[in-house]
């Protein structure tokens, strides 16, 4: 049996250079190192200065369109996932297709799935190519969350960050067994009772402005771990493998708290479990990428290595992708 695979033959990431550390906030609202440090596990975080969702975008772009050895005219999708775009329409998509030079016509849009955002947009783009529709997508996840965060309020302002990542999947042949390299296995899923324990205060048509983030810190935790842990038990065990077999989880960068507890359903040992929320802080749709491409950059995550995507974000969303490299 050949099955049509969509292999991750490109990353990219962006980082603003600004960087705001936990004494800079601490200067700012009534916060500490220690207080932020021992209840997140964030130390530093990146926030854009002038620029816009879309550079950050094209910069992570660029970055992986080069990484994969393609050009722009190759990319046949563009799916980008963001709470921030640059405006509330058209999408970055549209702007980050004009400026990369992809061939006129090459569809291009967003999707809001807040931070299980870019595992939304993978695994429809893996889907298109799995369909025989397109051969390469170019996926994004980028975030200018320093924008929606009211930064007189302590108890959120001390736990986002800017950023943006992204991939390049390209079709490959797989038989359907262990040899298979690609996506493996994806899975969504959301529950809109959680609508208003994570939101933004306002949005166009209720305030007509984008409003600040607020949430309900505990249930968003509780409901974290455990969805987490379900959605990369799920694509584990869709593509064939146990827990034992992940060589890498990259959960969504939320909380170290979050992460550890994750990490420990999964029966997986902490250095199996993709860390960068210390350094990124919450960067919602570009966590994944982010640190993916990071990691990847550093030879950690290497060639031929299970890795396994798992994220969860308002609404409630959640998902997860299983990927041989
Ligand atoms: N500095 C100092 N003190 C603070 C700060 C701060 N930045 N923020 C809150 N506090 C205070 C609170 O006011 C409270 O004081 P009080 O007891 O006098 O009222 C005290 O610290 C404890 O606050 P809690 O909310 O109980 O602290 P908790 O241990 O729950 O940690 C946190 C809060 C870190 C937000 C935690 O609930 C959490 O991580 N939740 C997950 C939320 C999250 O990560 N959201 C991001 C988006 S969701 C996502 O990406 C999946």
């Amino acid at each position: 049996m050949t099955l049509i695979r969509s292999e991750i033959i490109g990353w990219g990431h962006y980082l603003p250079e600004k960087v705001l550390t936990n004494d800079d906030l601490a200067k700012i609202v009534d916060t500490n190192d220690e207080w932020i440090s021992t209840r997140t596990g964030i130390k530093t975080r990146h926030v854009v200065a002038n620029e816009l969702t879309s550079d950050m975008a094209y910069a992570a772009s660029k970055m992986a369109i080069d990484r994969a050895g393609l050009t722009a005219e190759d990319i046949e999708l563009i799916v980008v996932a963001s709470v921030t775009p640059d405006n509330t329409t058209p999408s970055v998509a549209t702007k980050l297709a004009n400026r990369l030079g992809v061939k006129v016509g090459t569809p291009a849009y967003d999707i809001l799935a807040a931070c299980s955002g870019f595992v939304y947009a993978l695994t429809q783009a893996d889907n298109m190519i799995r369909l025989g529709q397109i051969k390469t997508a170019l996926v994004i996840g980028a975030e200018s969350l320093s924008k929606i965060v009211d930064w007189t309020d302590r108890n959120t302002c001390v736990l986002f960050g800017d950023g943006a990542g992204a991939v390049v999947l390209r079709a490959g042949e797989g038989k359907g067994d262990k040899s298979d390299k690609g996506i493996l296995a994806t899975k969504l899923y959301a529950d809109g009772s959680h609508y208003d324990h994570l939101k933004t205060s306002g949005g166009v048509c209720s305030t007509q402005n984008a409003g600040f983030v607020s949430m309900d810190g505990k249930e968003v935790f509780k409901y974290a771990i455990g969805s987490l842990t379900q959605a990369a038990e799920t694509v584990v065990e869709m593509a064939g493998y146990t827990n034992a077999d992940i060589d890498w989880l990259i959960p969504h960068q939320a909380n170290i708290r979050i992460i550890s507890n994750v990490g420990e359903k999964l029966g997986l040992p902490a250095e199996k479990v993709i860390v960068s929320v210390d350094h990124h802080g919450n960067t919602s749709a570009a966590s994944i990428p982010l640190a993916f491409s990071e990691n990847m950059e550093s030879g950690k995550i290497k060639k031929g290595d299970l890795v396994v995507f798992s994220a969860m974000g308002a609404g409630f969303t959640w998902g997860g992708a299983a990927v041989r490299l």
